[in-house]
């Protein structure tokens, strides 16, 4: 299975760090925020490896990572010219996935402790469709949030005001290829973007949306708060 890393966006919630390097550079404990999801794919046997940049810091990301020797793993790279949302950098995969392959996805910001092998080998397993990796969180108004029924997602709300339960929908999505006609379909949302919600709603609408959940800590680290606890619990581990 291939994996994609998506590393764009502005960062505007780390605003000033950001005005100087992309979000994704930034370090987490003793690394860059990037390496946790490398080193996670090849933890898990993901060894060719798509990066997703803005233009912002792109020269960067090849002069730390190169062609992922270092990591045990095969690094290609695309820039998303202008932020358009998840869904429109993930429209940028669609040559590097072959047609009939399934491929893992990690928002470069998104940390986490449960090792992904498991998780994969799932979902290798699942005919077609996507899955979804849930974490219950105290506040997930901050998140997609899930909307269970009978055990499973009936709909993603994307930052709802009132949540209907606790499950963050975390960064980390598992597709078939089918999710390049599904993007493809899809309208920009009142910000302007390409939601990946309404991408994975469109699975969930028609029954093809299986989740799991993590059972480690999970940490969206894009804001000062939470890259600050991100350093926490990476250090922590590493005890
Ligand atoms: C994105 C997704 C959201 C998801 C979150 C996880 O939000 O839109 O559904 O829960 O990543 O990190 P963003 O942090 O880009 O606003």
């Amino acid at each position: 299975m291939k994996g994609v890393v998506l590393v764009g966006g502005t960062g505007s919630r780390l605003r000033p760090l950001t005005n100087i390097i992309n979000k994704h550079l930034l370090p987490v404990g003793d690394m860059p925020m990037i390496q946790y999801a490398i080193e996670k794919l090849a933890k898990a046997g993901v060894f060719d490896i798509l990066i997703i940049t803005g233009k912002q810091s792109s020269g960067l990301y090849v002069d730390y990572l190169g062609g992922g020797e270092r990591f045990g793993v095969n690094l290609t790279y695309k820039i998303q010219e202008k932020a358009g949302g998840i869904a429109q950098a993930l429209a940028l995969a669609e040559d590097f996935v072959h047609s009939d392959e399934k491929f893992v996805v990690i928002l470069g910001d998104n940390l986490f402790e449960d090792n992904l092998h498991p998780i994969i080998h799932t979902f290798e397993k699942q005919v077609e469709g996507a899955m979804v990796i849930l974490k219950e969180v105290a506040d997930p108004r901050r998140y997609g949030v899930a909307s269970m029924k009978d055990g499973h997602i009936d709909r993603i709300e994307e930052k709802p005001e009132k949540p209907n339960s606790n499950y963050a929908v975390t960064g980390i999505y598992l597709y078939d290829s089918s999710v390049f006609a599904i993007i493809k379909s899809q309208v920009p949302s009142a910000r302007g973007e390409l939601e990946i919600t309404d991408v994975n709603n469109v699975y969930a609408a028609a029954g093809a949306l299986t989740h799991t959940f993590f059972t480690g800590w999970w940490i969206d680290a894009g804001t000062h708060e939470s890259l600050f606890q991100a350093t926490l619990l990476v250090r922590k581990e590493e005890i």
